[in-house]
């Protein structure tokens, strides 16, 4: 039988535990019952995921949907900063995934040892007036970190790159991972997905239907003119005017801008993009599992035009990348915008190769 001084003892050390929580989820540090105590290790079915970037503006809530994924049975949060607080708010959801955090780079190995896919919105984002090229200096040097650790730690990993400029932080990923010899295309995955999400919305806006009915395939790359949706192979199937294509093809090429305008100072689009996040995300999820014709676009190593990198549908499997689908039947419009597109991402892609090579 317990002692009643013990019993008491407990008590105010869970009460302190409270006014004073532990910083992380650290196992065998917290008194009273701690987690090294609960039966609960993550041991159920499931993918274990991390997010590195965990408590930015689009870390937060793609925890957030992640938690909530019935396919993740472990849930990384990886930032420099306040995963403590994140983790701990996340964790209280009554779904199955189970959380930890970590903090700062001295635990980014331990948030990364066994992850099934890596998702990365670290990183800083745009500003009015900025172009995503401009976050290059900063952010090339934070994938490059992070992907040197998922080299080390996790090198069979998914890999689902957001943090922009993604048109050359692919390549920096894929250069670091040669670099080190784990190397595999199929596992490294720009997200482009919030054009696509984009695209659905505004097409499905001009022919007054559900967006979710809609399907636009987007390719090329994640800036500018580089994002080429292929408006003639929208499902299902319609005809748009030319007025309606400029304004469609400007709108799609322009979403990102018309957020960060909208936000004024106060950061790129973060919510749409933790939800197309997650949507991808899922999407990997149920190839990993084994799932039939599971089809996205993505930002790929890619033999579909003569770059090295290039968007276009891909069939995501176990190995991640299965087939990577041709751009099929384009129009005049559509070709012209092709020209365009490879003409900027061949350089974006040489300046991501030439960062990790220099
Ligand atoms: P944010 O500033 O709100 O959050 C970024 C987070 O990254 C912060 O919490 C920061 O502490 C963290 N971070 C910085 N350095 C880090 C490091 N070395 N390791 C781990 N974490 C680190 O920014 P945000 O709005 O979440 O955007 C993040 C990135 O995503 C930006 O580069 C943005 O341009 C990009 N983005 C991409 C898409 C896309 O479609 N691919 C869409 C929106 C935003
Ligand atoms: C987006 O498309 O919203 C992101 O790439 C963020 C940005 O800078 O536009």
């Amino acid at each position: 039988m317990q002692q009643p001084t013990s019993g008491a003892n407990q008590r105010i050390a869970r009460i302190a535990a409270h006014l004073h929580p532990p910083t992380l989820q650290i196992e065998g540090e917290s008194s009273g019952l701690g987690r090294m105590d609960c039966r609960a290790k993550g041991g159920s079915p499931g993918f274990k995921v991390a997010v590195l970037g965990a408590a930015g503006g689009i870390g937060q809530p793609l925890a957030m949907l992640m938690k909530i994924n019935p396919l993740v049975s472990v849930l990384h949060l990886y930032d420099v900063v306040n995963t403590p607080g994140v983790t701990a708010d996340i964790s209280h959801m009554d779904t199955n995934a189970v959380v930890r955090g970590f903090l700062g780079q001295q635990q980014l190995e331990d948030a990364l040892t066994g992850m099934d896919i890596v998702i990365i919105p670290a990183g800083v984002p745009r500003k009015p007036g900025m172009t995503r090229d401009d976050l290059f200096n900063i952010n090339a040097g934070i994938v490059k970190t992070l992907c040197e650790g998922i080299a080390k730690c996790c090198p069979k990993a998914i890999v689902n790159l957001i943090s922009n400029p993604v048109n050359s932080t692919v390549p920096i990923a894929a250069e670091v991972f040669k670099k080190v010899g784990t190397y595999d295309p199929k596992r490294l995955l720009g997200v482009t997905m919030l054009d696509v999400v984009r695209a659905n919305t505004f097409v499905a806006e001009v022919l007054g239907l559900d967006p979710r009915e809609v399907d636009v395939p987007v390719v090329g790359g994640h800036a500018g003119v580089t994002i080429l949706p292929l408006l003639s192979q929208v499902k299902p199937s319609c005809s748009l005017t030319p007025t309606e294509i400029d304004y469609l093809t400007d709108r799609i090429q322009n979403g990102g801008t018309e957020v960060v305008e909208a936000k004024a100072g106060a950061g790129s689009a973060t919510l749409s993009m933790a939800y197309a996040a997650a949507k991808f995300a899922d999407a990997c999820l149920r190839g990993l599992r084994g799932d039939a014709s599971v089809i996205e676009c993505a930002y790929v190593a890619s033999t579909v035009t003569e770059l090295p990198f290039f968007a276009s549908k891909v069939r995501l499997g176990r190995a991640g990348i299965e087939e990577i689908y041709s751009l099929g039947p384009l129009n005049e419009y559509e070709r012209a915008g092709l020209e365009k597109a490879k003409k900027e991402l061949a350089g974006s892609i040489q300046k991501g190769v030439s960062f990790v090579r220099k």
